[in-house]
């Protein structure tokens, strides 16, 4: 049986790259924080009780700030293969508390490719780099497109990238980066434009709210179906030499188009609802990414499936049966 540990298990992709896993028969191991209420929201349904016998999932405090932690965690588990998804992700946020960015997005990545080291465990090791690097270079954006970051988030994520390519070139470790692209699902943060979008709408529907607040309406993102993507990531770790891929749908879709989809599913003109709030602004955007994900293709067989239109109804009709329960 394959072990594997995810850090950021309680996000988005560590909820559904555990499923991914369980179902292959791994044993999966998560990082989570200690926080003073119950965070493990994403991964409840496939929580099992530490006192049954053949327990798959199993979880362990630690932080990205604490790298003794780390290294026992490294040193217990021996994992086969390292998800390191933990990251403060918010791009916006980022710009509030670039130091804590830089701390957890950035230097907790050298402080678990250091502990993977020290401990000298033989492991696969998957860093979770992001399309936001690319930043102000224009699309369309494929793994030799030069980085030019716009964000605090954007430039902890290229030291990241640069530090498991180190590892690998440096240790010999096998190191990839997934330089994912925008992906979604109804199990994204709140705060991020799809799900705030989806959300409203399915709010808006019901009675329960009247205006969704939003900022930049003309950013282009390519979205695609976060399930989908997770599945990239082990391919990723499957392949026989260690090596960085994008990927991404290769569809171009604005702010305005996403919110358009999702209100139109309920029925409604998205004009008549949608206001603009300048907080949701960024001190530096960036205006347009468009991934090439041919390489994943070919190398890896991966092929994004849902498309943003796609995308935006299912998110919806969640948020609609979510209220309906
Ligand atoms: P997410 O939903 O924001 O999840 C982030 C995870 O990191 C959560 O489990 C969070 O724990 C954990 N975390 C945050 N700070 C931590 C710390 N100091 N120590 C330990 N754990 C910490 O992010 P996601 O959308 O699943 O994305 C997964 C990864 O892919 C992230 O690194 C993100 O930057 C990157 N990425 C995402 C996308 C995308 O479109 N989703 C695209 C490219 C790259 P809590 O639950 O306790 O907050
Ligand atoms: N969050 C948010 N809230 N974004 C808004 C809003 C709003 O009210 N109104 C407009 N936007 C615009 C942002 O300015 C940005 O151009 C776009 O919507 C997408 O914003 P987010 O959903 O916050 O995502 P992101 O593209 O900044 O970052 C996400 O994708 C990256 C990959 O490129 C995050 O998941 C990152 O962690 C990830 O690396």
């Amino acid at each position: 049986m394959k072990r594997a540990l995810i850090t950021g298990i309680t996000g988005q992709d560590g909820s559904y790259l555990t499923e991914l896993l369980l179902g292959k028969g791994y044993e999966v191991h998560g990082i989570i924080r200690r926080s003073s209420t119950f965070n493990t929201g994403r991964i409840d349904h496939l929580y099992q009780d530490p006192h049954e016998r053949d327990q798959r999932l199993v979880l362990h405090y630690g932080d990205l700030t604490d790298s003794s932690r780390l290294v026992t965690l490294i040193e217990k588990v021996r994992p086969d293969e390292v998800y390191h998804l933990a990251a403060q992700s918010h791009v916006r946020v980022s710009f509030d508390e670039p130091e804590y960015t830089g701390n957890t997005t950035g230097v907790g990545t050298a402080r678990l490719l250091e502990a993977i080291r020290m401990v000298g465990v033989d492991t696969r090791y998957y860093q979770a780099s992001s399309s936001e690097m690319f930043g102000a270079t224009p699309p369309p954006q494929n793994e030799d497109t030069p980085f030019y970051p716009r964000s605090p988030y954007g430039a902890a994520k290229v030291y990241g990238y640069w530090m498991a390519r180190n590892y690998r070139e440096a240790h010999d470790l096998f190191a990839v980066n997934g330089i994912l692209f925008n992906h979604e699902s109804p199990r994204r943060g709140e705060t991020f434009v799809t799900r705030k979008i989806a959300r409203a709408a399915a709010r808006i529907k019901a009675g329960l709210e009247q205006h969704v607040y939003l900022g930049n309406l003309d950013a282009v993102r390519d979205w695609g179906y976060a399930q989908e993507y997770v599945e990239g990531m082990w391919r990723m770790l499957q392949a026989p030499e260690p090596a960085d891929y994008v990927l991404a749908t290769g569809t171009a879709t604005t702010v305005r188009e996403f919110t358009q989809y999702c209100f139109e599913r309920v029925g409604l003109d998205w004009e008549e609802h949608v206001r603009f709030d300048e907080t949701y602004l960024r001190p530096t955007e960036v205006d347009a990414l468009i991934g090439d994900a041919s390489k994943a293709q070919r190398d890896l067989g991966w092929k994004a499936q849902t498309m943003p239109e796609q995308l935006a109804h299912l998110m919806v009709d969640a948020d609609l049966a979510a209220l309906q329960k």
